[in-house]
């Protein structure tokens, strides 16, 4: 290999470490799949969801209890979004609140309305789109 090239190559791979560097210690996981807590009953197809796609958002925007060092819970992990049942939808606390709530933008509903009114580029907004027909 050419020297200049390698000098180069080396020099871009550095470039991109130190102009992007992680804001976090921690490592988002691939492609996952949402599905509803153990013991609750689902209505809707379980929501594919990818962190990739989603790279330019903070972490701590959906990881709202997030201290930024420590381990990652889950939504619904004790003391949080645990609530699965219908009656309960409508509270902060709720299963269903974590990723519909209208008014948080830390909701994936929430966040994709909010930014579909201010005519950015954003995710789905209809159930079908996220929970695919059977
Ligand atoms: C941006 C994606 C998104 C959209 C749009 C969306 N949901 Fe969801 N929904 C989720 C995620 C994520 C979960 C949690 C994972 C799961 O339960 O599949 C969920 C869970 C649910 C649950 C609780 C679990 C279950 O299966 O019973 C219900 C009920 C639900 N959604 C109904 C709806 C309805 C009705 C709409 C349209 C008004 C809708 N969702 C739109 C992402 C979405
Ligand atoms: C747009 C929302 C969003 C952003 C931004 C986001 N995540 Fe996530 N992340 C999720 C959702 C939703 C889950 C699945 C949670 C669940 O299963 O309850 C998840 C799961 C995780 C998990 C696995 C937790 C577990 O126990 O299964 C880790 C670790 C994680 N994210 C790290 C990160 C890191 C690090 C970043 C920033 C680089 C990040 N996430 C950014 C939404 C997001
Ligand atoms: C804080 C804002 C925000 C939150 C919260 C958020 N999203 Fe998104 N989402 C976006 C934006 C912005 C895009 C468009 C990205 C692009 O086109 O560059 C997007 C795109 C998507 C897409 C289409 C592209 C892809 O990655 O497949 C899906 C599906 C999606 N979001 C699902 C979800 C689900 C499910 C959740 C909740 C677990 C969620 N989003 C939470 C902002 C958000």
């Amino acid at each position: 290999m050419k020297k200049t090239l390698l000098i180069s190559m080396v020099t871009a791979a550095l470039v991109c470490l130190f102009a992007l560097p992680a804001l976090y210690a921690v490592d988002a996981p691939g492609d996952l799949t949402i599905k509803v807590p153990a013991g609750a009953k689902a209505t809707k197809t379980p929501v594919a969801f990818s962190h990739k796609g989603h790279a330019a958002i903070d972490c701590k925007t959906c990881h709202h209890k997030w201290d930024g060092s420590g381990a990652i819970k889950k939504c619904a992990a004790e003391g949080c979004h645990i609530d699965a049942s219908k009656k309960g939808k409508k509270k902060p606390t709720s299963f269903y609140s974590a990723f519909h709530a209208r008014k948080s933008e830390n909701s994936c509903v929430g966040c994709h309305k909010a930014l579909k009114k201010a005519k950015k580029a954003t995710g789905p907004t209809k159930c079908s789109a996220c929970h695919p027909k059977k």
